[in-house]
């Protein structure tokens, strides 16, 4: 069963078309990555899924039921959760303010998933009455992680999970993914920039250029690839 299903999506901004004909699917319980130069059309692709984007033409699937009519709101009803780049906290508000702020389709297990997210993230615990603004980069990225997760999502879509943040930091954060994915069997689409860290975590990926989607598979097959060694790792 596919959790998503994107064929032949395109959009853009104004009168300016920036995705073409994007086909691409994530399977129940996989992540998949998506990555691919700056102004590719990445951050797009999830703001399309998410709703928050019109589609111009295409269709998107979650699982049986047509989503691409629906607003956003009723895209996060049924599952979908966006992390967006920048994280979009409320930076003068606590912690756990902000995840409250994730938490409106599922009011009658706001406790429960908190603890879930505290479980996950102590960090985030003990800084629980801290404002978001005086986190650290790392801890901000584990509040937008764990936002999203307060809506009990069956996809989590996670925009830049690495940018600016310290090597270290970034492989607690993949391992807290990896054991979320495993133990809540939430389905996760990420875009990173760091070729060799996506194609680590993620089952398959997908390289987006101009828009357009120009390789995919399974991504322990392409690591091994000469050209996607060179182009996206810098490795010979
Ligand atoms: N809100 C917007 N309005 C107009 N153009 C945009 C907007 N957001 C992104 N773009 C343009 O769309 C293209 C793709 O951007 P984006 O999807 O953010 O790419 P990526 O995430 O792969 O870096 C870029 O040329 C960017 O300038
Ligand atoms: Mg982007």
């Amino acid at each position: 069963m596919r959790v998503l299903e994107a064929k032949e999506v395109t959009t853009g901004y104004g009168d300016v078309e920036i995705i073409k004909n994007i086909e691409l699917y994530v399977n129940d319980g996989e992540i998949v990555a998506i990555f691919g130069s700056n102004g590719s059309g990445k951050s797009t692709f999830l703001k399309a899924v998410a709703g928050l984007v019109p589609l111009w033409n295409g269709t998107l699937h979650f699982g049986s039921e047509r989503i691409d009519e629906l607003p956003a709101y009723e895209r996060v009803k049924r599952g979908v959760a966006l992390a967006p780049e920048g994280r979009h906290l409320f930076l003068g508000m606590s912690v756990e303010e902000n995840l409250l702020m994730g938490a409106w389709t599922k009011r009658d297990r706001v406790k429960q998933n908190l603890d879930k997210v505290y479980g996950y993230f102590p960090q985030l615990k003990e800084k629980r009455g801290s404002l978001a603004g005086d986190l650290s980069g790392g801890q901000q990225q584990m509040l937008s992680i764990g936002k999203a997760l307060m809506s009990e999502p069956k996809l989590l879509m996670i925009d830049e999970l690495s940018l600016g943040l310290a090597p270290a930091v970034v492989d607690s954060l993949a391992q807290i993914l990896t054991r979320i994915n495993r133990e809540e069997g939430i389905s996760m689409l990420l875009v990173e920039q760091e070729v060799s860290l996506a194609l680590e975590i993620s089952n398959r990926a997908y390289v987006f250029d101009l828009g357009r989607v120009v390789d995919s598979g399974r991504s322990d097959e392409l690591i091994k690839r000469d050209s996607i060694r060179k182009t996206y790792m810098g490795l010979a």
